[in-house]
């Protein structure tokens, strides 16, 4: 049974949101001393930012602590209207004291086979990882496409069977477009995953999601079932309008 809060719209989407990343937040700093955050590219987690930038969460969340990463990026340059980072960077970096070391950027400017490999290297580096250890994020943002895929694990792309590497480069031919990813090996390693999910274009496939055939080529969001780990789909009502009944 999947673990669904329903939110009565995209706004207390937004602020549920914000009160689980600062009670997250206090939790890893008292029990680790730092925050490891990954955080969802696309426009539901926009309103989320604004939120954590805004006066209630902006000076109470010890941003020195925590780390920012991402979970997918368009290989594009961080200046790029499509750039995750952009997004990120103008609706909460640009707000919050959170030193330029603690925050890691995809280079997606980079060619994408090298993006990904200088992305898996930063998170080895940033999470001292030796081997063939798995970054353990304490919590990953994941949006949900009407497509069912999550981060940049779109439909029929090998990244959806990828249980080797930490982050890989795909080109999406829906997109017309490479993207930059985590892994399946790597969400399903984190200690809290939660998916954003608002509005009604998503119904049908939050349905299929959470209750239909595991199918995870068709439905990429479906890989996403950490072995140590807890999953929170934070959705409004006009997503979870094909759930009810
Ligand atoms: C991206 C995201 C992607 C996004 C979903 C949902 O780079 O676009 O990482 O996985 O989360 O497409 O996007 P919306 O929130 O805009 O519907």
């Amino acid at each position: 049974m999947a673990n669904l809060h329903v939110c009565r719209g995209p706004q207390e989407l937004y602020e549920q949101a914000a009160a689980l990343y600062a009670r997250l937040a206090d939790e890893a700093l008292a029990a680790r001393g730092r925050f490891m955050v990954a955080l969802s590219g696309g426009s539901t987690t926009k309103g989320m930012h604004a939120v954590l930038s805004g006066d209630r969460y902006r000076a109470k969340i010890p941003w020195t602590c925590v780390h920012l990463f991402w979970g997918d990026e368009r290989c594009v340059p961080p200046t790029h209207s499509e750039s995750n980072y952009r997004m990120a960077e103008q609706t909460l970096l640009a707000q919050i004291a959170i030193p330029a070391r603690n925050v890691h950027r995809i280079p997606a400017e980079l060619p994408p086979a090298e993006a990904a490999t200088a992305y898996e290297q930063v998170l080895r580096e940033v999470f001292a990882l030796s081997g063939e250890a798995l970054p353990r994020f304490d919590l990953i943002f994941l949006g949900l496409g009407v497509d069912g895929h999550t981060a940049s694990l779109f439909p029929g792309t090998p990244g959806v069977r990828e249980d080797r590497r930490l982050v890989i480069a795909q080109y999406v031919e829906k997109l017309q477009a490479w993207r930059i990813t985590l892994t399946p090996p790597v969400l399903n390693n984190a200690a809290q995953i939660i998916f954003l999910v608002s509005g009604a274009d998503k119904a049908a496939t939050l349905h299929d999601v959470l209750y239909g055939p595991f199918d995870p080529e068709r439905l990429p969001a479906q890989l996403v079932r950490p072995t140590q780990g807890a999953v929170l789909w934070l959705v409004d009502q006009a997503a979870a309008s094909a759930l009810r009944g």
